[in-house]
């Protein structure tokens, strides 16, 4: 072909469609830039991004800091292979990564993705067995409405009913237990403390039933994003899991790949708990959106097993710490370090709440306001005082988003919050710096959604 026929086909193609977009019966708006908490399509309509993507975009859009570190290592080295090198970016972040984590989780595994640092956690966390020697440990615990990714490792460990449905023949086996969801399975009258006792007596059990010793992993999301909408666990659930775990030699993984990287208020949510697992995941805020990248962070008791035994991960990929990946997400760890973002988050997830207290508080179909930090979540309901929720046809948090998309809200709906079929949340996750200004339109418009999408 000729150049000029190469331009032709280009411009065919600008025309044809080509994407495989992920509903085949509409083409999303094309967006074209993004200024601070709003993204902007090809017509120049303007979004206010209170959801960051699925919680990603921790520093709203256009960090300059974050863009010129991007450049940078892209000029002086966009790509080295683990198997050769190491890269500034990779160690640095890594260093600061260390320190901000609690107790000795101190050395990073990257990936490109938050799936992918799931799956890498599942394979650390066997392989710290085998190195022991403990080889008949074959079996992960994992919880129903949680939501670990969706390569097929990370989907079988996930318990997101719908999104599992399709691909049951090709999942492996993981043992799925009760979550911790007080809202809505605590018992009348029992108490937090009462029900998270009972919460993790359903893991015990779980161990138990499987025989202990065969035991890899319980993998748990710290505060639920995805499937049931920004549910923290109740005081004390966590410090129990912990207990079980040690006393039958079974890691813990905790999956902060959304709510991690500071998104409520602590670098990493179990701080909060007074909990450390033997491995945590993250992804989304750690580059927040400037590049792909995720991380799997586990203990030096963790890394000697391996270090002391064979001496490498049987596992790797490709774009493992790529050095674009690691630049980016070393900026963005040290704007929100520089900006002192995580004291912000605190204050703005304080003012969120109460926002969304205000307006919603008394609202007949919003049955619990709940979630930490700038993770935060309405659950809609029928009726109030039963907690029914709607006919799951009537979708409504995908009219919400619909609806929300057509004023320049961008939120992050979910459906099956219950129980993978029924119930409806709404998820926030506005950027750190989002003013409080911002939250007060965040919260204007999804009352006029709530408005005009709800029955009255
Ligand atoms: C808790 C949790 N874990 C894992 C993932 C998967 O991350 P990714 O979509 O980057 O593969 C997600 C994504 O939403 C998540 O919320």
């Amino acid at each position: 072909m000729t150049r000029n026929d190469y331009e032709d086909h280009a411009r065919q193609a600008m025309g044809a469609e080509h994407v495989f977009h992920r509903s085949t019966r509409a083409r999303p708006p094309v967006a074209v830039r993004g200024e601070g908490i709003y993204l902007i399509d090809e017509q120049g309509r303007r979004y206010i991004d209170a959801c960051g993507g699925a919680a990603v975009s921790c520093l709203g859009h256009g960090h300059p800091a974050v863009i010129a570190a991007i450049s940078e290592q892209a000029a002086q080295l966009e790509y080295v292979h683990t198997g050769f090198f190491t890269s500034e970016a990779a160690e640095e972040l890594a260093a600061m990564v260390a320190e901000m984590s609690p107790g000795s989780l101190d050395r990073v595994w990257y990936t490109s993705s938050g799936s992918e640092a799931i799956e890498a956690a599942l394979k650390l966390a066997r392989q710290y067995h085998l190195e022991r020697g403990e080889t008949g440990r074959r079996h992960v615990i994992a919880r129903r409405l949680s939501y670990h990714g969706n390569t097929l490792g990370a989907l079988a460990a996930g318990g997101s009913a719908w999104r599992r449905a399709a691909y049951e023949p090709l999942l492996i086996d993981v043992a799925l237990v009760d979550p911790c969801f007080e809202y809505r399975f605590a018992e009348p009258g029992e108490g937090p403390e009462a029900y998270g006792e009972r919460a993790a007596g359903a893991l015990e059990r779980e161990i138990i039933r499987l025989g202990p010793e065969t035991v890899i992993a319980f993998v748990a999301e710290t505060v639920v994003g995805a499937t049931s909408g920004a549910v923290p666990p109740v005081p004390g659930y966590l410090k129990k899991v912990r207990e079980i775990c040690d006393r039958h030699g079974i890691l813990m993984i905790l999956d902060e790949v959304m709510c991690g990287s500071g998104r409520t208020g602590t670098f990493l949510s179990c701080e909060q708990e007074g909990v450390v697992p033997d491995i945590v995941t993250l992804g989304k805020g750690l580059g927040a959106g400037y590049q792909p990248i995720g991380g799997v962070v586990c203990t030096s008791e963790v890394y000697e097993a391996i270090a002391g035994g064979s001496a490498a991960l049987k596992h790797g990929q490709t774009y493992n710490a790529h050095p674009i990946g690691c630049a980016a997400a070393l900026a963005v760890q040290r704007a929100v370090r520089e900006e002192g973002l995580l004291g912000r988050v605190e204050q703005a997830g304080v003012r969120l709440r109460s926002l969304l207290a205000e307006r919603f508080g008394d609202h007949p179909h919003v049955g619990d306001i709940r979630g930490r930090g700038l993770l935060q979540a309405i659950e809609l309901v029928a009726d109030r005082s039963t907690k029914a929720p709607f006919d799951p046809a009537l979708a409504f948090h995908q009219r919400a988003k619909s609806d929300a998309f057509e004023r320049g809200l961008l939120i992050y709906p979910g459906g099956g919050t219950i129980d993978g079929r029924q119930g409806d949340h709404i998820l926030l996750a506005p950027p750190y710096n989002v003013t409080d200004q911002e939250l007060e339109m965040i919260v204007d418009l999804l009352a006029d959604t709530l408005d005009a999408v709800l029955p009255s």
